[in-house]
């Protein structure tokens, strides 16, 4: 797994990365936006371009972002809500244009520090 966007991406969608991506293969969801791992050549051209620092590659992940690798993966393994088979490897965001729909992680997303709140309230 190469290259994968995270949290900070939800709600922002600055969408610097697209312009850099040599291989077009950022994808664009509802709330986020999400790579190819099938498609991402590892160039690492999108990562310092994120006014968000959003965008990590797997081995130098925080643990708070880890989550996201997988997530990344299932945007095009899954079926997305809303639509009828998996994304798969569709060639480039410019084919594809917007996807408009999101994994349940990032469509449920309601930041990191109210899901912590949310936890402790649990126990
Ligand atoms: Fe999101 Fe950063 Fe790209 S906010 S759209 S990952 S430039
Ligand atoms: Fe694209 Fe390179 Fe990032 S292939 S997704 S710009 S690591």
């Amino acid at each position: 797994m190469p290259y994968f966007i995270a949290s900070p991406c939800i709600d922002v969608m600055d969408k610097s990365c697209i312009e850099e991506c040599p291989v077009d293969c950022i994808y664009e969801g509802n709330r986020k936006l999400y790579i190819n791992p099938g498609e991402c050549i590892d160039c690492g051209a999108c990562e310092p371009v994120c006014p968000e620092g959003a965008i990590y590659v797997d081995w130098r992940a925080p643990a708070e972002a880890k989550d996201f690798v997988a997530d990344n993966d299932r945007f095009f393994a899954d079926p997305l809500p809303g639509r009828d088979g998996p994304l798969g490897s569709p060639g480039g965001s410019r084919l594809s244009g917007r996807i408009g729909t999101d994994t349940p992680l990032a469509a449920t997303w309601q930041g990191a520090d109210r899901q912590s709140l949310a936890a402790a309230g649990d126990e």
